[in-house]
């Protein structure tokens, strides 16, 4: 009875957003302000000037936390502070299969940011493309109940998103979003608004920023941010929106240039309206490339020796957005400790898949389920 409702109330909602969805109109700025509202903008917000504006960065790595791109991320992120005595931290946008939840436990224990990628990262473009609010819900809503089950985090820590390819799907992933209670999207990346970059805003209003993986969202939808993914541009002069999608790239072995072309990039940001900088990348890319290994570590030290630049997670860029204060008054802010909690690891397996003839075998912080978790059984019930 219980599910019966739930799927009535689901398909009710789904009909509502689908028929009320208005037209975004083009933004005005006295409608549209802080906390809630932002303009597609490349302003600083709370009109502060340059040097006196936080310079974040964002290093954020997306799909599977399993034992072989873990020791990068200790090795990489272990004990490292901000010039504020502060954690510095990243943000992993994390996919089901494969993932070990005991090492997300330890990455959010550290301080970092867990956040959404799908439960089934399905191979077809299309199917993001193409994916309605339901799917949406099924695939990324859900997602966190399920990561924060498994991995034992509380769920209210869970904000972000990445679509799967940065495939855009219109309207439907912000809708979820919306009903959700998410606060940010991080998957649209812009070309055109790199210097000055783009800061992040809401979608009450028209965004003007590129469309760069349509369909971009049209819709006014109150709520959900987007944190626009400032590309880098390569070195000849081509954007990519992630450093492993960079063509024109330094050698894998060239620590020098790695770290020249790090420090171009991050410069434009800096030396310009301090949008946030972001580092998006794959584990394995960084781990094939020991020059990018090197110069990405050399990079973290040097930010976190500056005054003004601080290595946060996303969730952190937004709440500054949304109350925005000199670069002075942040670093007197007390830090953010999450809290802790605990793992006592499980080894459940074998559990069989539901979409393959496979077992499956996971390491997680609860009980065992009873067969293997997927889209429309997010808890393996
Ligand atoms: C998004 O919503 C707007 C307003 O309802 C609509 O015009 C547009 O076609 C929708 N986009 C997609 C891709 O469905
Ligand atoms: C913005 O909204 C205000 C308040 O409703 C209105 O007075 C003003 O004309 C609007 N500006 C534009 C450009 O539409
Ligand atoms: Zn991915």
């Amino acid at each position: 009875m219980k599910f019966v409702l739930t799927v009535i109330s689901v398909v009710s909602a789904f009909a509502y957003v689908q028929a009320n969805l208005p037209a975004a109109a083009p933004c005005n700025e006295t409608l549209c302000s802080l906390p809630h509202c932002r303009c597609s903008t490349t302003n600083i917000p709370g009109g502060l000037a340059p040097n006196n504006t936080p310079q974040f960065v964002l290093l954020t790595f997306d799909d599977g936390v399993n034992v072989n791109n873990i020791i990068l991320y200790r090795q990489l992120l272990r004990n490292r502070v901000n010039s504020n005595r502060c954690r510095a931290a990243a943000t992993f946008f994390v996919t089901h299969e494969y993932t070990d939840y005991t090492l997300v436990n330890e990455l959010y224990n550290e301080g970092h940011e867990i956040a959404l990628h799908s439960i089934s990262h399905q191979v077809s473009m299309e199917y993001w493309r193409d994916a309605n609010v339901n799917t949406m819900m099924r695939e990324i809503g859900d997602q966190r109940s399920q990561v924060a089950h498994f991995a034992n985090i509380p769920v209210n820590t869970v904000h972000g998103v990445r679509l799967p390819f940065l495939q855009m799907s219109g309207n439907s992933s912000f809708q979820m979003m919306a009903s959700s209670g998410l606060t940010y999207d991080s998957s649209w990346p812009t070309n055109k608004y790199l210097d000055p970059g783009l800061w992040p805003y809401t979608l009450n209003f028209r965004s003007t920023q590129d469309c760069i993986i349509p369909p971009c969202p049209t819709g006014s939808i109150p709520g959900p941010w987007v944190i626009p993914m400032v590309s880098w541009i390569d070195l000849q002069g081509l954007p990519c929106a992630m450093v492993d999608t960079c063509y024109h790239h330094p050698h894998g072995a060239d620590e020098e240039g790695w770290y020249r072309f790090i420090l171009q990039n991050f410069e434009r940001h800096y030396n310009g309206n301090r949008a946030p900088f972001g580092f998006y990348v794959h584990e394995w890319f960084v781990r094939v490339n020991p020059g990018l290994r090197f110069a990405l570590e050399r990079f973290l030290n040097m930010i976190n020796n500056l005054n003004d630049a601080f290595m946060v997670n996303a969730k952190e860029v937004t709440d500054w957005v949304q109350n925005p204060v000199s670069v002075n008054v942040y670093r007197q802010r007390s830090c953010r400790n999450p809290l802790r909690t605990q793992c006592s690891p499980n080894f459940c397996g074998p559990l069989r898949s539901p979409i393959a003839d496979k077992n499956y075998y996971m390491q997680i912080c609860t009980r065992c389920p009873r067969v293997y978790p997927w889209v429309n059984n997010p808890l393996g019930l």
